[in-house]
């Protein structure tokens, strides 16, 4: 098979942990017999600092013309006193919005060997194996109208948290046919005691789950959801949320597993796959080398099962995670005191070589 990608680095650490997601991404497709074809192209600061334009057209028209689309991280402090539309963030909802990727699956899985890194006990956390369905096309992040107006000193700010009922169907369809293959329970969040937004989306929410018998709904408003996520994290299996619910929330789980560094996810339901890390480009740490490239590279997982339904590679760079992590491989976020930190390449490293052995294994 033909792996063609356009990956977009972005800003802060993204480059750096791209560099190895594609490294491992190219270990996988040659242990597996596949061939890959990469473009780089700019997003976000770095392609402000190019063209004064978070998206290029150039940019986008590759992304859309191949498989899937792997990106870094976005986002810089040298543009926060840009005008929206003109900071990084805008091209990365750009992309989202021009991809049509609606779907943002956030696995937050923990690993045994982890126990050290969780803030959590380990009786509390050991097991927590949790999929958040974020929508990433609508709410408060696209709603219009938006504005900052009037003089200094009285100036006001309006944001539109807006849901329509076809939006919000079309995100629990994705959550439901999740959690068939899963524990078979869907935890829909809102804030149906407060905003017009979730209460459109609890009823919309009901009236899909009745078509999947099988799958036990619940709701929860989302400020109890973020306190039972710390108590009782092994109670989830998949959280259906909107878009800026999804946000927060998923930050969290990052932190309940260990590390926002793990966390991986793909935005999909449009014509072109996007995958992501969670965690964003980490200035403080850019170009130190000592960022986790395990979010990107467990994202190339993400990137081949859902984009290229190669299943059996997926899991061979998730075994690989797992296994490097076993053996006590850490970088700075998870080696608290007990171990010794390794450098984003060498932990990119002893991923290679593990996919490398799995696939001598399984072949
Ligand atoms: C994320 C990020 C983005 C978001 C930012 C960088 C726009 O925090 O992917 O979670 O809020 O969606
Ligand atoms: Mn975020």
């Amino acid at each position: 098979m033909l792996i063609n990608l356009t990956v977009l680095p972005g800003d802060g650490i993204g480059p750096e942990v791209t560099e190895q997601a594609v490294l491992v991404l190219q270990a996988v497709a040659e242990s597996f017999g596949h061939q890959t074809q990469l473009q780089r192209k700019p997003i976000g600061g770095a392609a402000l600092a190019l063209t004064n334009d978070p998206l290029p057209a150039e940019t986008i028209q590759a992304c859309l013309c191949s498989g899937a689309v792997l990106l870094g991280a976005v986002g810089s402090p040298t543009f926060d006193h840009n005008p929206g539309h003109l900071r990084p963030e805008a091209g990365l909802l750009r992309v989202r919005r021009e991809l049509g990727a609606y779907a943002n699956l956030r696995p937050a899985v923990f690993f045994p060997a982890l126990e050290d890194s969780s803030p959590l006990r380990p009786e509390i956390v050991r097991g927590t194996d949790i999929m958040i369905v974020r929508e990433l096309l609508g709410g408060a992040y696209f709603g219009q109208p938006r504005s900052i107006e009037g003089a200094s000193g009285s100036r006001v700010a309006v944001n539109t948290m807006r849901y329509s009922e076809s939006e919000i169907e079309r995100i629990a369809r994705v959550a439901f046919e999740l959690a068939m293959k899963r524990r078979r329970r869907v935890l829909s969040v809102d804030k149906a005691n407060v905003l017009e937004c979730s209460r459109l989306w609890r009823e919309v929410v009901t009236r899909v789950g009745k078509e999947y018998a099988e799958v036990k709904l619940g709701h929860q408003y989302v400020d109890s959801a973020a306190m039972l996520l710390v108590q009782r994290p092994t109670d989830f299996d998949v959280v259906l949320t909107e878009n800026m619910f999804g946000d927060i929330l998923s930050d969290q789980a990052g932190g309940v597993v260990g590390s926002l560094g793990l966390l991986a996810s793909a935005s999909i339901g449009g014509s072109v796959g996007l995958y992501e890390p969670v965690h964003g480009s980490a200035p403080d740490i850019a170009g130190k080398g000592i960022a986790n490239p395990l979010g990107a590279i467990l994202s190339t997982a993400m990137l081949l099962r859902h984009s290229f339904q190669l299943e059996m590679e997926a899991a061979a760079i998730e075994g690989a995670v797992s296994a490097v992590l076993s053996e006590g491989a850490r970088t700075t976020d998870l080696a608290g005191k007990t171990h010794k930190a390794i450098s984003t390449a060498e932990m990119g490293d002893r991923v290679v070589m593990a996919v490398r052995t799995a696939a001598r294994a399984i072949a």
